[in-house]
């Protein structure tokens, strides 16, 4: 695992928008797995930035979202398919037949998460996969326990989750959809690159247990270990414990 920290928040989002640029500009065919939260804004900011100056064409680029809300449509502004729209799809160049976001609500989910696995494995794979971590240490939205094996499913969100993502929804978790779509760990571990991206002190224990603690499926962000071709970039604040 190539572990990098940063002195500020901002050079680790710089250093992974660079990752996510070299993985557009060098594949003839990249195929991406994107992220939301707050850890993805500045990223994808600094993508559309470099979008708008030409020096990035997405023209190519194929994308698979890690995660969606049940119940939530591409047109509700606290889904998370509205979310890419708004920091990313719509300032480049990547038409809606490139762009794959779990269906939230599909009439059957099972068969959508199916659909989706099919879709991943018929673009060819994820090339880079982009992940955050949340306060229990899901990545994608796999909250514990999530088996290492586990492939795109229904979940049910944790509370701890529920409460983190409450900002959207006027800090209500009560809002905040119970259950989700999420691409698996075993879905996840199955990209040929991985990068893992947490900034803020916030972050530094849930790091510390994903990097330092047992490997267990209490913490999917343990599997992140078993990945041949694995990046981190934390900021200080991130990395405090762990170093
Ligand atoms: C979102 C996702 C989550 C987030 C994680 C961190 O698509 O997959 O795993 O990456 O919850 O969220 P932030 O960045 O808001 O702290």
């Amino acid at each position: 695992m190539n572990i990098i920290v940063t002195d500020s928040p901002e050079q680790a989002f710089r250093k992974a928008a660079d990752m996510i640029a070299c993985e557009v500009l060098y594949n003839p065919h990249p195929v991406l797995g994107l992220a939301t939260g707050r850890t993805m804004e500045s990223i994808y900011r600094l993508l559309v930035k470099q979008y708008e100056a030409s020096d990035l064409d997405f023209a190519a680029t194929t994308s698979f979202n890690l995660d969606e809300y049940v119940g939530l449509s591409a047109t509700d502004p606290n889904s998370y398919r509205y979310y890419m729209q708004e920091h990313l799809f719509e300032h480049v160049n990547m038409s809606t037949s490139q762009i794959h976001v779990p269906n939230g609500i599909a009439a059957d989910l099972d068969l959508e998460c199916a659909r989706y696995e099919a879709a991943i494995e018929k673009a060819g794979g994820i090339g880079l996969q982009l992940l955050g971590i949340g306060e229990t240490g899901h990545i994608g939205f796999n909250e514990p326990p999530s088996a290492f094996n586990s492939r795109t499913r229904v979940v049910h969100l944790d509370e701890i989750t529920r409460r983190q993502n409450s900002g959207m929804f006027g800090n209500d978790p009560t809002r905040v959809p119970e259950h989700a779509l999420t691409m698996g760990v075993g879905t996840i571990l199955e990209a040929r690159k991985l990068l893992l991206v947490a900034v803020g002190k916030g972050k530094a224990a849930i790091v510390d247990d994903a990097l330092n603690g047992p490997l267990n499926e209490n913490v999917s962000a343990t599997a992140i270990r078993l990945h041949q071709d694995c990046t981190v970039i934390l900021d200080n604040a991130a990395a405090s414990i762990w170093k």
